[in-house]
């Protein structure tokens, strides 16, 4: 087995909004290392019990190491949080956490495609028995596609012209790395002097699409309600404004005491409907700066709580 550390980010906040307790069930969506999973188990000791998910196996199979003291307690699946209705049984749970985005593990290790420092297939998948590919996506969508990806789920403001060249430069040899790919991009886009990498936001972009992560989020978000008890606490960590926005909007549609056809509030066509929950944290939680020192990982997480009523 190898090396699977990850820095579990917001612990303390993460526990003190999920309340773990004996009796109480739990789920955590995206396992990763396993970190957030293992602080909830021990909180809840002696009869705590928890759903673990994540889509990735390499990380489920280092998180059932890790919680391997607390046997019988806990039922781990590769999946996807977007499915966690289809197996945790629903109004079963006292707390649900999605601690969004990627793994160290994912991250650092050059084979799995994320990363534009080191030299990788362009696979980018967090389950890796799913088709489409980074490399897929880059030597086939259309360049309007591709724009679209890049200024909708990276912000990348040179979008249109990355599309191009991409398209230009893929019909003469398709990508196959990362480094091919981020070294095209630091020639057609360079940010001198910026402190990040010309490749941050379009390897952002990508990611985000192969991998659905918008969907994903949106289906788990309803599933995670679904499995909740009422009373129980819906805990997210986001990493970038996209997700974040997603997060805040469920949070204040569900919390609404009413519906509205269309896309615009009318006050005169609103439809009462009972709300679903409250949300707890009307500004994010973000990192102190001792974690910030800690873990620079964790600079853009956002912690947001919501409780079904
Ligand atoms: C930041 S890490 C989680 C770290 C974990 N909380 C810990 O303490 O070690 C994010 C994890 O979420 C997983 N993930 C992302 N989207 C997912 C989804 N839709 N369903 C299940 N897991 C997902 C990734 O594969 C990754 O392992």
């Amino acid at each position: 087995m190898r090396d699977f550390t990850h820095k579990s980010v917001l612990l303390a906040e993460v526990l003190a909004a999920m309340q773990p307790r004996p009796g109480g069930r739990y789920a955590d969506g995206t396992l990763g290392g396993g970190g957030h999973a293992e602080a909830i188990l021990e909180a809840s000791s002696p009869t705590g019990r928890l759903y673990g998910c994540d889509r990735d196996g390499e990380a489920v199979e280092a998180a059932s190491l890790r919680l391997a003291r607390f046997a019988g307690r806990f039922e781990l699946r590769q999946a996807s949080f977007a499915d966690l209705g289809e197996w945790v049984p629903a109004g079963s749970c006292d707390g649900v956490l999605l601690d969004l985005g990627l793994s160290s593990p994912q991250l650092d290790r050059a084979e799995r495609g994320f990363s534009f420092q080191q030299d990788g297939p362009l696979d980018m998948r967090m389950d890796t028995r799913q088709g489409q590919t980074a490399a897929d996506l880059v030597n086939h969508a259309d360049a309007d596609e591709l724009a679209r990806l890049f200024w909708e789920l990276g912000g990348e403001r040179q979008a249109r012209r990355l599309a191009r060249a991409i398209v230009e430069r893929r019909s003469e040899r398709p990508f196959e790395t990362t480094r091919s790919l981020a070294a095209l991009i630091e020639r057609v886009a360079p940010r001198r002097g910026a402190r990040t990498h010309p490749a941050t936001k379009a390897f952002q972009a990508l990611r985000i699409a192969v991998n659905d992560e918008l969907g994903a989020l949106r289906s788990g978000l309803d599933a995670a309600l679904k499995v909740l008890k009422n009373g129980g606490r819906i805990t997210v960590i986001t990493f970038h404004s996209v997700e974040d926005r997603i997060v805040k909007e469920f949070g204040r549609t569900r919390a609404r005491g009413y519906t509205f056809a269309g896309s615009e509030d009318v006050p005169e066509l609103r439809q009462p409907c009972p709300p679903e929950l409250r949300v707890l944290t009307h500004k994010a939680v973000k990192p102190g700066a001792a974690e910030l020192a800690d873990n620079p990982r964790s600079r853009s997480a956002q912690l947001r709580v919501m409780e079904k009523i």
